[in-house]
């Protein structure tokens, strides 16, 4: 097999994020929907999109689409799939579904006839007459159904690319790698310029500022389902981690901090900045938000602090909020980007954001207030 098509997942609003990122991959037939992003690639798409995407959910191949309103459509357009191109005889091949506004709404019937229908046809292309012992390889297949129409793909990840192997610690609150690196890519900040978060947590934001900022795949220290699968072969994974190797740029100097009111969550952020392979490269400080300082004149400040969610908790951080703005009305030309739940964020910073985004932090819905520096 020389072209796969594939699906990056994206969470809600970050789609057009992720499609930069498949396009600065060089992969130019990309089409946007709600929740993914579609593209036509060769084969070694599958291993640089796992390893460089930091914006993404994870990565699929997708194995055919079609109109099922019936049972019996399900098995026979399920069926009519070549399926022996991606999973060999011994294979181990687990269904999981979904199905949203569609006459076939139940999952667990979905997932039995996808499981069936591709059986069946593995078992007839390879000649086996009982059962199949599925002892091998692992492709977890997924039938998603969206207003009848099916998509069946093979997850080409393992765990979502959120983990990056470098979280070994994390406090009450921790943001998704995958949203943390959105945040940056939605600043203009070069690596050369200062970078601050001073609501750092375990560090999430300052060390996904250091991977960009010294061009380092995202992905560069875990594993991927799809590393054992034979059609890809071990070569097109070497290759494209010596390619990661090879762009990485470990001479970029940095100037990035990370700070939080929290000692221990200070330990946690250099903990998880070692792991991550990074060193010192990373300032960590433990410091409140209010005390933020800097000989920089221009810098960018990304953070994401507490919402104040919690009875009784929001005057408290209303408080905090109004205190951080007074101080970086000192700061005019950084760049502040926020992301918060609080509605009254701008009222209470003491500023009219140049421009807002919305943006799901998990099930909680926040804006990125974002705060052009002059
Ligand atoms: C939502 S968490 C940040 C999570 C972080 N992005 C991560 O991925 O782990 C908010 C952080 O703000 C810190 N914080 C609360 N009040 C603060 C203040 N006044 N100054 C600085 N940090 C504060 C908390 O200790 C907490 O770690």
């Amino acid at each position: 097999m020389e072209q796969v098509t594939l699906i990056a997942t994206a969470a809600m609003g970050l789609e057009a994020l992720v499609a930069s990122e498949v396009k600065d991959l060089g992969y130019r037939e990309v089409s946007v929907e709600n929740g993914r992003v579609t593209f036509k690639a060769s084969v070694s798409a599958i291993p640089r999109c796992n390893l460089w995407l930091r914006t993404a959910d994870r990565i699929k191949v997708l194995v055919g689409e079609f109109e099922a309103k019936t049972f019996d459509q399900l098995f026979e357009n399920t069926k009519a799939l070549p399926w022996e191109d991606f999973i060999p005889e011994d294979g181990e091949f687990p269904v999981i579904g979904k199905s949203v506004k569609s006459t076939l709404y139940s999952v667990s019937d979905c997932q039995a006839i996808v499981k069936k229908s591709v059986a069946e046809r593995l078992k007839q292309k390879y000649g086996v007459a009982s059962w199949l012992e599925e002892t091998g390889t692992f492709f977890r297949i997924e039938i998603a159904i969206h207003k009848d129409r099916a998509t069946l793909s093979i997850d080409a990840s393992g765990s979502g690319l959120h983990k990056r192997g470098y979280r070994i610690g994390q406090g009450d609150a921790p943001l998704k790698e995958t949203l943390a690196a959105a945040l940056i890519k939605l600043t203009n900040w070069k690596p050369d310029r200062p970078f601050a978060d001073p609501f750092c947590g375990s560090g999430t934001i300052p060390i996904e500022a250091a991977l960009i900022g010294q061009n380092i795949a995202p992905g560069f220290n875990r594993e991927f389902s799809s590393e054992d699968w034979r059609w890809i072969g071990s070569s097109l994974w070497e290759n494209a981690r010596e390619e990661a190797e090879d762009l990485a740029n470990y001479d970029q100097p940095l100037n990035i901090t990370g700070s939080d009111i929290d000692h221990r969550m200070i330990n946690i952020a250099k903990d998880n900045a070692m792991e991550a392979g990074l060193g010192d490269l990373v300032t960590w400080k433990q410091m409140q938000a209010k005390d933020f300082h800097s000989n920089q004149e221009k810098g960018y400040l990304v953070g994401n602090p507490p919402y104040g969610e919690r009875i009784g908790d929001k005057k408290e951080v209303e408080k905090m909020y109004k205190d951080f703005g007074e101080v970086m009305k000192r700061y005019p030309s950084w760049s502040v980007y926020i992301l918060t739940s609080n509605e009254q964020f701008e009222q209470v910073y003491g500023k009219k954001a140049s421009k807002k985004r919305k943006l799901f932090n998990g099930f909680i819905k926040t804006d990125y207030y974002q705060f052009f520096g002059k």
